[in-house]
């Protein structure tokens, strides 16, 4: 029999042969209903288009953070070590994969171990916010983000992923209290992410109301985790429900509306144009997973590659809407086109 650390690490490697090889995309993000206000006359300066942001007290080039994607069998390790590395020379952040793993298994944390490769970037462990309900508290959390050296964590939420995930932990009942009662003792940043499904607001108002600061909305647009475990099934659920949940756009606009909530907007995600439309839109920090996965199995260049373009385009982007820094785009308004 296969021990449980061994269906962990199994479970990751099919899922990143599916992203890679299957169509797992549900629905659009909704960016296509929006342009730019394009100014005719910008007043600009291409080359003093600055797109820098502070982002919980580092610096980052332009406000992206490359999604949690991986760790845990060995051949992550070099996904991870590339990311770290392109992530550092970018100065963008970087979320690691899910670690549930490494306490089961306290081996495969080689493969997180990334920080040497970038000690100036904000670095997030990640683990399941369900997880608290399977035997993790906030000792575990904290152990986490201490071994390696994190600025703190995202607690992925993913309710319709772990019901269709054949062998998915589906127990997500007393989540918020028990969150509450280990938030404050967490020792670092904590963010709250989907994981390509999107948030809805009374969500988002319950945990802000209990001291959460920050969500990466993770909406829907991008890779589907319904469709990706549905295709681990023999059976239709995936199909079904694959346009249950909320667009990047669609819980973008509703969490807005939660008063002292910070945003970051992740889930189809594919240029620097989407990177402008999401920040005009509230996000203040911008994420992507799938576009980096191929390069990271490829090398730090492709992954740099890949990054220097997405900071090109937004840059582009607010040139051509007359502003010259994240704080004035975030400042003007879409036009919404249809
Ligand atoms: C191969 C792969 C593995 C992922 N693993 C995790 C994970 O362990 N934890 C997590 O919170 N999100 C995970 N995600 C979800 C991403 O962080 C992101 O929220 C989602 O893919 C939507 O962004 P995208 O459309 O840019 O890929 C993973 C995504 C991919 C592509």
């Amino acid at each position: 029999m296969k021990s449980s650390s061994n269906i962990i690490a199994n479970r990751k490697s099919e899922h990143i042969d599916t992203v890679l090889t299957k169509n797992v995309q549900a629905v659009k993000s909704g960016l296509f209903q929006f342009k730019l206000p394009y100014s005719t006359l910008p007043e600009v300066n291409y080359n003093d288009v600055d797109s820098g942001i502070d982002f919980l007290g580092k610096k980052l080039s332009f406000p992206f953070l490359i999604s949690s994607m991986t760790g845990g069998p060995e051949e992550t390790g070099f996904i991870n070590k590339n990311l770290a590395s392109a992530a550092e020379e970018m100065k963008v952040g970087l979320g690691l994969g899910s670690m549930r793993v490494v306490l089961k298994h306290p081996q495969t944390s080689k493969s997180f171990d990334v920080r040497q490769y970038c000690p100036s970037i904000p670095l997030f462990a990640n683990i399941g916010l369900v997880q608290l309900n399977y035997g993790v508290g906030v000792d575990e959390i904290n152990y986490l983000i201490k071994l390696f050296k994190a600025d703190g964590i995202f607690l992925h939420v993913n309710p319709i992923q772990e019901v269709i995930q054949p062998e998915g932990d589906t127990n997500f009942a007393g989540l918020l209290d028990k969150l509450a009662s280990i938030i404050d003792k967490i020792d670092g940043h904590v963010i709250l992410k989907e994981v390509g499904t999107g948030f809805d607001q009374q969500t988002a108002q319950q945990l802000k109301n209990i001291g959460v600061k920050w969500i990466d909305v993770s909406g829907m647009g991008g890779t589907s985790w319904t469709l990706v475990e549905g295709h681990r099934r023999d059976d239709d659920l995936g199909e079904l429900f694959r346009n249950e949940g909320y667009t990047t756009v669609e819980s973008l606009k509703a969490l807005v509306k939660v008063e002292g909530l910070n945003l970051i907007a992740g889930g189809g995600l594919r240029s620097g144009l989407d990177i402008a439309k999401v920040l005009m839109l509230g996000a203040e920090v911008a994420t992507a997973g799938t576009p980096l996965l191929k390069p990271a199995l490829e090398s730090v260049d492709q992954c740099i590659h890949v990054i220097n373009q997405l900071k090109k385009e937004l840059q582009i982007s607010m040139f051509i809407a007359g502003v010259k820094t994240i704080h004035e785009l975030k400042s003007k308004s879409l036009i919404f086109i249809n």
